[in-house]
């Protein structure tokens, strides 16, 4: 497995795959975007990578335009000797790990603002959020010049502006979402669950008991918005600890609010466990 650095090497990788005279017959590029720390959750975005391309390239860089001047920046878990161990186990082809001069160089003025869907759900939060994710995702698809991109529905707001991107702008990179992974009992994995201490391990299931009480009700045959919020609340409510930011019933195209749930919508959480913010989901059925 080969460590990139610069754009120019993963595109000179890229090109060298795609349009050399001794290119295979059904060669087939995946990228697997991260921001390192990765756990099981990204493991299996390589693992869906590597069933479906020929070759496949895993990013590792730790975005500082998708995160406000308050929030985690500085102390994103970062463990770069062991992604790269997890990333040659799983048959990655290469790691591409850039610096941040070389996605932003000196001066870089230019940025993706996916307009509207950015204000919904995590960006009405994080504002200028989904701007950096959008531009630095962008960065990676012109220069890896992938067919298909690997992206966890955990994260679902993001698919739906990183999708509205890839249209507007015409990409090529196909994006592929694959379900959450969860712990045994039912915390959602994200490289911020190590911020937790032990009892904040055990109140952060709240998002997931929440999610999992709504698939229910949804299966039960209940649809409107406000009784399912409802439900949520309830659920938060009984555990003090847990600062609710948001509850909303969504289009998963548009996230806009919705007030019925047709099948496909996304019901999402946003809370906070002590300074830890967590993101649960569902697209229901
Ligand atoms: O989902 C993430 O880890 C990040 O937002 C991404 C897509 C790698 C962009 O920095």
């Amino acid at each position: 497995m080969e460590i990139l650095r610069t754009v120019e090497e993963l595109r000179r990788w890229s090109r060298a795959l795609r349009y050399s005279p001794c290119a295979e017959a059904g060669r087939r590029i995946g990228l697997v975007p991260t921001m390192g720390a990765l756990h099981s959750g990204h493991i299996s975005l390589i693992r869906a990578a590597r069933a479906a391309c020929s070759h496949v390239a895993v990013s590792i860089f730790v975005n500082p335009t998708q995160f406000g001047p308050k929030e985690d920046y500085a102390r994103y878990p970062r463990s770069f000797e062991a992604d790269c161990a997890l990333a040659q186990a799983e048959d990655a082809n290469v790691v591409f790990a850039p610096s941040i001069e070389e996605m932003y160089p000196s001066g870089a003025a230019t940025f993706v603002e996916v307009e509207g869907l950015s204000e919904h759900l995590d960006g009405r939060f994080r504002p200028g959020h989904f701007r950096g994710v959008a531009t630095v995702v962008a960065k990676l698809f012109i220069a890896a010049e992938a067919d298909v991109a690997f992206f966890g529905q955990k994260d679902a707001a993001q698919v739906a502006v990183l999708r509205r991107m890839t249209a507007d702008l015409r990409l090529s990179t196909e994006i592929v979402v694959c379900p959450i992974v969860r712990d045994a009992d039912g915390l959602a994995l994200s490289s911020r669950n190590s911020y937790l201490s032990a009892a904040e391990r055990a109140q952060a299931l709240t998002l997931s008991r929440a999610v999992r009480q709504v698939e229910s009700l949804v299966a039960q045959g209940e649809r409107r918005a406000a009784r399912l919020i409802a439900a949520a609340q309830k659920i938060f409510a009984a555990e003090p600890a847990v600062r609710v930011e948001f509850i909303e019933l969504a289009d998963w195209s548009t996230l806009e609010p919705l007030e019925t749930a047709a099948p496909g919508a996304l019901f999402v959480v946003a809370a906070y466990v002590g300074s830890t913010r967590l993101i649960d989901n569902a697209i229901l059925r």
